[in-house]
């Protein structure tokens, strides 16, 4: 079980359904029936949805906090939809931190803990079909750093990387996934390179990664060209290492070399840009 998981709390347990960051999301080729393969490093931050899980005769949710508004609520709510899969009725209890259609998981990682929390309560093994939640939920599972290949469902170890002190910028535009694949101009790109063995600080990640990239960034930014503002700021930040969107987008990421870097720009871009979701955050 991992170690963001609470104690059992009543009849429950708590969890942190932290957010999911793309660090690269290369599309190295689309299937017959639409998918694309993917080839990505996911690490996640310190920073997420708390949930609240009990075993139930009846499936009910409650969501609540700063980021609720426009949490479906009906069978599209992918706590429920996991739950469901999973085959056991839940009680969720659901305080959003963490903006919809972000590109950061924030539903995906909500299922995957569920599917936590379901393992956990019966002593049964997590649902292995995850990816029929979405592409994201199986790497949300285990919540840690993965290079994610396939549709989303094919997840490998990477060497281990030192803590990455990083902001998190959402412009408050939702952004849906499939007509940012549907705009991309070239499919079959190349895939990641494997993850050096030797990445010691921010820095020396930040130097591989700037030789990667996220296919979905330029798709995305055609559709919402304010993404490309937000990056900007990020890359013009003092001390930032690279600026780059995570997922389909809109959010973008900035790393820096330490947390007093990385809370004084999102103390700064915060302030400039007051609409703004702007969090600072460790990703691990
Ligand atoms: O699985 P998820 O709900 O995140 O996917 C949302 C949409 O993104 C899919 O309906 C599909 O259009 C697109 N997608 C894709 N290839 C993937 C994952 C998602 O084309 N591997």
């Amino acid at each position: 079980m991992s170690l963001i998981d609470g104690l059992p709390d009543g009849s429950g347990v708590r969890l942190l359904a932290p957010a999911k960051v793309n660090l690269t999301l290369h599309v190295t080729g689309q299937r017959d029936d639409g998918y694309h393969l993917l080839d990505s490093l996911v690490v996640f931050a310190d920073h997420g949805d708390l949930l609240h899980v009990a075993l139930s005769e009846v499936d009910a949710i409650s969501v609540t906090g700063p980021r609720a508004a426009g949490v479906p609520m009906d069978t599209r709510n992918l706590c429920l939809k996991a739950a469901r899969l999973a085959g056991q009725s839940v009680r969720v209890a659901l305080e959003k931190h963490l903006p919809n259609e972000a590109g950061l998981g924030g539903g995906s990682s909500d299922a995957a803990a569920v599917l936590r929390a379901i393992a956990r309560l019966t002593s049964a093994p997590v649902l292995a079909s995850a990816e029929r939640i979405g592409a994201d939920v199986p790497v949300c599972i285990p919540s840690r750093a993965m290079r994610m290949r396939g549709l989303g469902d094919v997840l490998s170890e990477v060497p281990a990387l030192p803590p990455l002190p990083a902001v998190l910028v959402n412009p408050g535009i939702p952004v849906a996934t499939p007509p940012v694949f549907k705009a991309l101009q070239k499919r079959d790109n190349p895939a990641m390179p494997e993850v050096p063995q030797n990445l010691k600080t921010v820095a020396e990640v930040a130097a591989w990664l700037t030789l990667q990239r996220n296919d979905l960034q330029a798709p995305a930014i055609s559709i919402a060209p304010e993404i490309a503002g937000v990056l900007a700021q990020l890359a013009s930040a003092e001390s930032c290492l690279l600026a780059r969107m995570s997922g389909s987008g809109a959010s973008c990421f900035g790393l820096f070399a330490s947390t007093e870097q990385s809370d004084r720009a999102a103390m700064i871009i915060s302030k400039a840009n007051p609409t703004w979701w702007v969090q600072s955050v460790v990703l691990k």
